[in-house]
């Protein structure tokens, strides 16, 4: 699928990689950007950024909210289910509530709202883009409860590229390394710049290829856990 003349809707755009992917599209000529983020602050600045841009609330947690969201998508190519959450970190450590609310947005966030979705995407046989992680295949101990979050993410992706696929809809997934976010502001380690693993992404998606590693740590990781998954595994172990 090519960007150019499209309509996409990006949740989680106010900051980080979600902020990275409405600048990325609007250079490849996106027709309308719908540019989802929860506060009326941030979509006031998203409204300033160009005239393609359809600001919208929504927090993908909130089924209303949603509901309230998508009546405003006339018409839609590409839904990325960007907005994320780490707040549970270590799976011993870290409350239920913390465990639950990634859960929240990464799994039922991202399924609820490509649900709400799924008319218009079906209208145009259009394509949903995952924002996954590395520790989708592997979990990382230090973030096991985010980890978890998303490995369910994983799984949803897989099931829904076969019902979805019927439908004529495409599922495509990124799985990142490291990105320099507010994510993982703490973390001290080699971090990609957003904008090169948005970039990285919408390129596999112009080029259909529905599962990338958008950057350098991406790349061997990923090439780690093809050539045997427990690899992947031994390595986070180490982290
Ligand atoms: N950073 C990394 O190293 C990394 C690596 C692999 C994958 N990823 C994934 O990439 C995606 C973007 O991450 P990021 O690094 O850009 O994170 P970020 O800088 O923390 O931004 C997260 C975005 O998600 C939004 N969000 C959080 N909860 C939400 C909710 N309930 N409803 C709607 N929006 C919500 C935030 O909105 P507010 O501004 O309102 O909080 C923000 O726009 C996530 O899915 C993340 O898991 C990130």
């Amino acid at each position: 699928m090519f960007v150019e003349g499209k309509s996409i809707l990006v949740s989680g755009a106010s900051r980080g990689i979600g902020r990275a992917f409405v600048e990325v599209l609007l250079e490849r000529g996106a027709r309308r950007v719908f540019a989802t983020a929860r506060s009326a602050e941030d979509t006031e600045q998203l409204a300033a950024v160009d005239v393609r841009v359809r600001p919208i609330r929504l927090d993908v947690t909130d089924r209303a909210s949603i509901s309230a969201a998508i009546v405003q998508v006339e018409g839609l190519d590409l839904l990325i289910n960007n907005a994320g959450s780490l707040v549970g970190y270590s799976l011993l450590e870290s409350s239920r509530d913390a465990i639950e609310a990634d859960f929240a947005v990464n799994f039922w966030g991202a399924l609820d709202l490509t649900k709400a979705c799924l008319p218009r995407l079906e209208a145009s046989k259009g394509a949903v883009l995952n924002m996954l992680t590395l520790v989708s295949m592997a979990s990382m101990a230090a973030i096991g409860g985010y980890s978890a979050s998303k490995a369910a993410a994983w799984s949803m992706t897989q099931a829904l590229r076969k019902e979805l696929g019927d439908r004529g809809v495409t599922v495509f997934a990124a799985y990142p390394g490291a990105v320099d976010t507010d994510m993982i502001r703490s973390f001290e380690m080699d971090k990609t710049p957003p904008r090169v693993v948005a970039k990285n992404a919408i390129d596999a998606v112009e080029a259909g290829t529905v599962d990338s590693f958008p950057d350098p740590m991406a790349k061997q990781a990923g090439a780690a856990w093809l050539n045997n998954p427990r690899d992947l595994e031994a390595m986070f172990a180490n982290m």
